[in-house]
Parts: structure tokens; sequence; C-alpha cells
């Protein structure tokens, strides 16, 4: 099977479904149910979430499209930096800006290392509200609100309790990244695939039932004007590089996932209305997590703006009023998980194919190879909770003073990297790709094409130049 010994030519999607399916799991995540409301939180609210839907719409989704191209019309190279090399190539252009895969690949690495840790707070509350679950049955009362009995400080302290323990929080974070090691050893066809296709509509069933409950029991108009009343006083060019992030970081650009799905989709598929449903999925999502989410945070009286843990320690003081929290919080949970689970598949496939591809690694052995350096660096984000608490990698640069170390990956990828390795494969699809295979690739053609290469040659890279300059160095204003 395996042709020339690359990723992409022995594996791939049985359908165009089976892609977008896959393609919306890597793009839903913890990016939309934890790091889009902490964000809209932290930075005002209305003024953030209208930022960001402009980023996405005006950047996210045409950079969604050069990314799902550059992977397909990338050879047989499944990783990003082949895949950009051999655009270039067929360009007739340097393989230098494959540089830029280069950029994604370490991204996708890096965001791995964290982005299981905090699939493990999760993991650790599924296990949590499983067990309050199970207790409210046996004591015959399956209606129970969750953690009955207990005071709110018990509650919202079960974060704290875990984030004193690194050896339990380590021990989850291995157990996160052994699970999605496990389905990306498999494989694209049997095991990314399978793994989407049960995930997912089990994730959107969970979600719709939550946001109904939750629209019922909640503080639904002060959330609803906390998120869509825009405070312009609010906006900063350092919310609006957050904003910009979020975008690239939510619909998984700029870090692999994106170009290596794209270079398994067939060849008959049309681009552009397939990145069309990918990001609308995506936002609508994320704009649904804040609709679910900031009602309860207003209804228990809790901070919008207190960081990481926010959805952690708001949800389950929350459910535990409502009849039938005990078990509508375990859901909760478990959805996030799934939705946890497809995107770090999408995070761990990116350099997995790399690896693969460069190194000629057998799939089985790159794979494990990248999770467990992923997961020595998520360990010691882990200890930044714990042991290292006084760690600031980043403390030399002005805004991210008070980063403990998940905060600075987390900061330097979304923030930096991720627009960057965006700017320069606009740079390189708008004026340097051989523009009859960009157009024949898009199947974009007249004025959508004209549009399309518009914003990616022009608005993209302008954009998110200013917008990295004057974010990430504020004192130049
Ligand atoms: N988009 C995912 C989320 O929102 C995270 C992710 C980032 C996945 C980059 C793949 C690549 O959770």
């Amino acid at each position: 099977m395996a042709l020339s010994g690359t990723a992409a030519s022995s594996d791939g999607w049985s359908s165009k479904s089976a892609f977008v399916l896959a393609a919306i799991g890597a793009a839903v995540g913890l990016g939309n149910i934890w790091r889009f409301p902490t964000l809209a939180g932290e930075n005002g609210g209305g003024a953030f979430v209208l930022v960001y839907v402009l980023c996405v719409l005006l950047i996210g989704l045409p950079m969604l499209l050069t990314e799902i191209l550059i992977g397909r019309a990338g050879g047989g190279h499944a990783d990003a930096v082949g895949s950009v090399g051999d655009v270039a190539e067929k360009s007739r252009r340097s393989r230098a800006w494959s540089f830029f895969g280069g950029v994604e690949v370490l991204a996708a690495f890096l965001i791995l290392s964290f982005y299981s840790v905090v699939a493990g707070w999760v993991l650790n509350y599924v296990l949590l509200t499983g067990g309050d679950f199970l207790s409210s049955l046996f004591a015959g009362a399956p209606l129970a609100g969750s953690f009955a009995g207990q005071s709110q400080e018990e509650v919202t302290g079960l974060m704290g309790a875990l984030f004193e323990s690194p050896g339990r929080m380590i021990a989850l974070h291995a157990a996160f990244m052994a699970v999605t090691l496990g389905i990306v050893m498999v494989g694209v066809h049997d095991g990314i695939e399978k793994a989407a296709k049960w995930l997912m509509p089990a994730f959107f069933v969970l979600l719709v039932v939550i946001t109904i409950y939750g629209a019922f029991e909640g503080a639904f108009a002060q959330a609803v004007a906390f998120l869509f009343t825009p405070d312009f006083s609010k906006l900063s060019p350092s919310v609006m590089n957050e904003a910009l992030g979020q975008a690239f970081f939510s619909l998984s650009l700029g870090s692999a996932a994106i170009i290596t799905y794209g270079s398994y989709v067939p060849k008959n598929v049309r681009l552009a209305p397939t990145a069309a449903t990918i990001a609308a999925a995506d936002t609508a999502v994320a704009i649904l997590a804040g609709l679910m989410i900031f009602p309860i945070v207003f209804s228990a009286g809790l901070d919008p703006a207190a960081g990481p843990s926010l959805i952690f320690q708001s949800l389950p003081v929350a459910f535990q009023g409502m009849p039938g929290g005990a078990f509508m919080a375990l859901a909760f949970f478990i959805l996030i998980f799934f939705a946890a689970l497809t995107s770090s598949i999408s995070l761990l496939e990116g350099p997995t194919a790399f690896v693969i591809d460069r190194l000629r690694l057998a799939r089985p052995v790159a794979a494990v190879l990248v999770a467990v350096l992923a997961f020595l660096i998520g360990c010691a984000c882990a200890l930044g909770y714990s042991t290292w608490s006084d760690v600031r990698l980043l403390s030399f640069w002005g805004i991210f003073e008070n980063a403990d170390i998940l905060d600075s990956i987390d900061g330097i990828t979304g923030r930096l990297m991720l627009p960057l390795a965006g700017l320069g494969l606009a740079i390189f699809i708008g004026w340097r790709a051989d523009r009859r295979l960009v157009e024949v690739e898009s199947g974009l053609s007249g004025g959508m094409f004209m549009l399309w290469r518009g914003l990616v040659a022009w608005l993209a890279p302008v954009a998110v130049f200013l917008i990295l300059l004057f974010g990430l160095f504020p004192s130049l204003l």
C-alpha cells in the first residue's frame, strides 16, 4: 500500500463528509468551550466577540480555504512542510516557503502539550461529576442538583484541589494523551475518521440539550447583553491580538492540522463550500458555548473574568441549584471531553505526519515519539500550578509578565506563532504561488475568486501584520 512511504499515500478520508466531520472535530474543541469564553470574559465581552467574528469572516475563512488548498495541492505529502514546499516547487518558487509549514508543525506540537493538560482537567470533572451522579442515583435522587449538600466554596475549591495535586494532574494528562495516541496510531481512515464519526454527532446532541436546559434555567438576558453589546472603550491592540489569535486557534489554522487533513481530501471535493461549512460550524459552537456558560456564570454571581478556571468552577456551582443538575453536569463534561479529543487528535496528527514524511518512520513509532515529547512539556505546564508556580518563562516581555508556564506556551503559540504562519502563507498563496494552480484547486471562479484572493493577498497580510506588531509591542503605539 505505502507507495512512497509518505503519510498521505497509503491512507485517506473515505468521503467528503468524512473530511468535513473530522475537520469540524479538529476545529471544535477546548478553543470553543474553554478558551473562547475565558478570553471573552477577560476582554470585556461584546467588543471581543465582535472583533473575533470579523477576524473569522475576513481572515479566518479565507485562510481556512488557503490551508486546505495547500494540503491538497501538496503532492504526495501529508505534512505541512512538504505540502508548502511542493506547492512552491510547482509554482517554480523556492522551497524555503516551507519554513512557515515548519512554524505550523512546531506550534501544533506546543499546543498539544498544554491542550492535553487542560483536557486532563476536563477528565477530572468527568470523574468527579460521574461519581457524584452515581451517588445521587444510589441515594434514590436521580434528579438531584450536582454536589448536593456541599457549599459553593467547596465546589469551586475542587479546582484548587486539583491544582495542588500535580501527581493527579499529570496522571490525567497522561491518560488523555494515551487515548489520543491510541487513535492516531491506528491511522486516518480507521482511527481519526471513525472517532469523528462517533464523537461529533454525540457532541452536537449534548450541546443542543444543554443549551436548551441552560436557556430555561440561567440569567440568559444578562449573558446576551454581555456577549453582544460591544463597549468600544474596551478595544485595544491587545484585545484585537487575542481575538485574531483565537480565530486561528479555534479554526485550527497555523498549526498543521488543516494542511494535513487537507492532504487526505479527494481531488473531486470542492474546497470553498467545505471551508465555509467548517468555519460556520465552529463559530456557531463558540457562540452557543458562550450562551451556555455566561447565563450560568451570571446567575451564580461569579466573575466572568476569572480566567482559565472559569468554566470548571462556574458550571458545577450552577448545576448545583438546578433540577437534574447532577446528570447535566456529567453530560456537560463528557461533551467537552469529546470535543477536546477530536481536536487533540488533529494536533497530534500534524506533527506525526511530519515525522513520518521527514524521518521516514512508521506511523505508530512517529506518533509515540511526538506524544511522549509533548507529554513531557505538558508535565512542566501542569507543575506550573504547584511546584513551579513562580516560573515565568516570558517575564522579559511586558505583555506576558504574569503568565505561568501553561499561559506562556498558550500565549506564544496563540498570539504569535499561529498568526505568523498565517501571515507567511497568505503572502505565499496571494503573491508567489502559481495563480492557475491556485485558481483550479480553489474551485472558485470570477468574482468569488477575486474576492477570496484579494482577502488573502491584501487584507490578511496587512491586518495580521499590524495586529501582531501593536498587539505584541504595545509600547510602539
Ligand atoms: N481548534 C481546536 C479547538 O478549538 C484546537 C486546535 C488548534 C486543534 C490547532 C488543532 C490545531 O479546540
